[in-house]
C-alpha cells in the first residue's frame, strides 16, 4: 500500500512517501520520497519550542516539503494543459474552509497543487496526537485538504505508536521483533513503558508522574548555563568527565528507585541539581569550574540511567518480553544507547532494537509505518471517513 505520511506534532515538519508491504506477520516499508525540516535552530533562541511559531513554521514548510517529497518519488507530474481539471468548485470551497484557520496555507495549497496529476498513492497518515495541538492542526488540516483534493482517505496515527514501530524501518540489528515485545519511549515529552502484545496492540505499564526524561536533560542544562536542546550537551560533558578521570563529587538520588512499581520521576533530580548548585560555593570555597560542570552532567547522566535501567529491568522481567525497543529523540544518548545494548547479555534471547538516529527523532516515516499498521488492523478506515482531531493529550491504546 502507498501512504504519504505528514507529521507536524512538535519542531519537525515532515512529508514521506512509503510503500508498505507483507501484512501484520511480517510488515516491511519501501521508502520512495522522504522530506524533514527541522525548527531547532529557530527555537534555539527561546530556550523551548513556542506553539505558536512552530505552528506558523509548519504552514509554512509544509508545501515546498510536499513537492520534494513527491519530486523524489517521481510522482510530481503536471496535469496536460489541455485536461479539464476533476476537482470542482465545491470542493476547493470545502477546501478553502478547511485551511482558512491557517493563515496563508490556502494560496499555497492551491498554488502548488492545482496544476499536479495526483500521485499514485491509496491514503494519507497524519499524526493527530499526542503534540502541540496548534501544531497538530496545521498537518491535520493539509492531510485533509489532500484527501479531499485527490478523493482518497485520511488515516489519523498516533505519534507515539510511529515511535514504536519506527524499528520496523532502518535499525541496529536486522532480527525481527519478537512479542511480547516492551518499548521504553524517550523523548523531551514522554518517558513510556509499553507493553506490545502485537502490533496494534499497546498497554502503558510505567509512565514518569511529572518531567520526561528528554524535558530533565534540557532543564539541568539550562541550570548549568548550555544552550538548549540540552540532551547532547550534558551527554557532551559527561562523556569528558568519564574520559578526563574527573573525580565525583556530586550525588543525586536515583529517584523512585525502590518504589515496586515502574512509575518515573525526574523533577526531584532536577531540584537536587538546583540546590547543589545553589550550595556549591558556600560548601567549597570556591566558584564552580568548568570540571565540576562536567562532574554534574556525568552524576546526572548516571541517575537517569541507572533508573531508566532499574525500571525497564524490573518491566522485562514481570512481562518476558523477547524484545526490547527503545525509540524517542533521548536514544541519541551515548551512554543509553551503550548501557542498554549490554541488557542482551543480562538476558538470554533478549533483543534490544532502536531505530538508526534519523529515525529515532521525529519523522515522517514511523508516522507511514504506524499508518499502515492501523489500516491493516482496522481496514473501515480506508472506506468510513470519520473527523479527524488535534488530541495533544492522546494516550497509546486509545482508538482513534
Ligand atoms: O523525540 P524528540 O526528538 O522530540 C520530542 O520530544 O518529541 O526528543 C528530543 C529530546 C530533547 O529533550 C533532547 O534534549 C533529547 O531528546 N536528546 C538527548 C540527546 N539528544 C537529544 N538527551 C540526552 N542525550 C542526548 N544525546
Ligand atoms: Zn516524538
Amino acid at each position: 500500500m502507498r501512504i504519504l505520511s505528514i507529521e507536524t506534532s512538535c519542531d519537525e515538519t515532515a512529508v514521506s512517501l512509503v510503500e508498505g508491504a507483507g501484512g501484520l506477520a511480517s510488515p516491511s516499508f519501501t521508502v520512495h520520497g522522504n522530506s524533514l525540516f527541522s525548527q531547532i535552530e529557530l527555537h534555539k533562541e527561546y530556550g523551548g519550542v513556542f506553539p505558536m511559531l512552530a505552528k506558523r513554521e509548519h504552514v509554512k514548510n509544509l508545501p515546498p516539503l510536499l513537492l520534494q517529497t513527491l519530486t523524489e518519488a517521481g510522482e510530481k507530474k503536471e496535469t496536460a494543459p489541455t485536461a479539464v481539471s476533476s476537482t470542482t468548485e465545491e470542493t476547493w470551497k470545502k477546501i478553502e474552509n478547511i485551511l482558512a484557520r491557517e493563515e496563508g496555507l490556502f494560496e499555497s495549497f492551491k498554488r502548488d497543487l492545482e496544476h499536479l496529476e495526483k500521485p499514485n498513492i491509496e491514503a494519507i497518515c497524519v499524526t493527530c496526537g499526542p503534540g502541540l495541538e496548534p501544531a497538530l492542526w496545521v498537518g491535520i488540516s493539509f492531510a485533509v485538504a489532500l484527501g479531499l483534493l485527490w478523493g482518497i482517505p485520511v488515516v489519523p496515527v498516533n505519534h507515539m505508536e510511529g515511535h514504536i514501530v519506527s524499528v520496523l524501518m532502518e535499525t541496529n540489528d536486522d532480527r525481527p521483533v519478537s512479542f511480547p515485545a516492551l518499548a521504553l519511549l524517550i523523548s523531551g515529552g514522554h518517558t513510556e513503558i509499553v507493553e506490545v502484545s502485537t502490533w496494534g496492540s499497546y498497554t502503558v505499564i510505567g509512565r514518569t508522574r511529572d518531567d520526561a526524561v528528554g524535558e530533565a536533560f534540557d532543564k539541568v542544562a539550562r541550570l548549568l548555563g548550555l544552550p538548549y536542546p540540552g540532551g547532547p550537551e550534558i551527554s557532551k560533558l559527561a562523556e569528558q568527565a568519564r574520559n578526563e578521570n574527573i573525580p565525583n563529587l556530586a550525588k543525586f538520588p536515583r529517584p523512585m528507585i525502590n518504589s515496586g512499581d515502574l512509575s518515573f520521576s525526574f523533577s526531584g533530580l532536577k531540584t537536587s541539581v538546583l540546590y547543589y548548585l545553589r550550595d556549591f560555593t558556600e560548601k567549597n570555597n570556591r566558584e564552580l569550574a568548568e570540571d565540576d560542570k562536567k562532574d554534574i552532567a556525568r552524576e546526572f547522566e548516571d541517575a537517569v540511567v541507572e533508573t531508566l535501567l532499574h525500571k525497564t529491568k524490573a518491566a522485562l522481567e514481570e512481562t518476558g518480553a523477547g524484545t526490547l525497543i527503545i525509540a524517542g529523540g533521548v536514544i541519541a544518548n551515548k551512554k543509553i544507547r551503550e548501557t542498554f545494548k549490554k541488557l542482551e547479555e543480562t538476558y538470554s534471547g533478549l533483543l534490544v532494537k532502536t531505530p538508526v538516529h534519523a529515525l529515532a527523532t521525529d519523522n515522517a516515516l514511523m508516522i507511514a509505518s504506524a499508518g499502515y499498521i492501523q489500516t491493516l488492523l482496522y481496514p473501515e478506515k480506508l472506506t468510513e471517513q470519520k473527523e479527524i482531531r488535534a488530541q495533544g493529550n492522546l494516550e497509546l491504546g486509545k482508538k482513534i
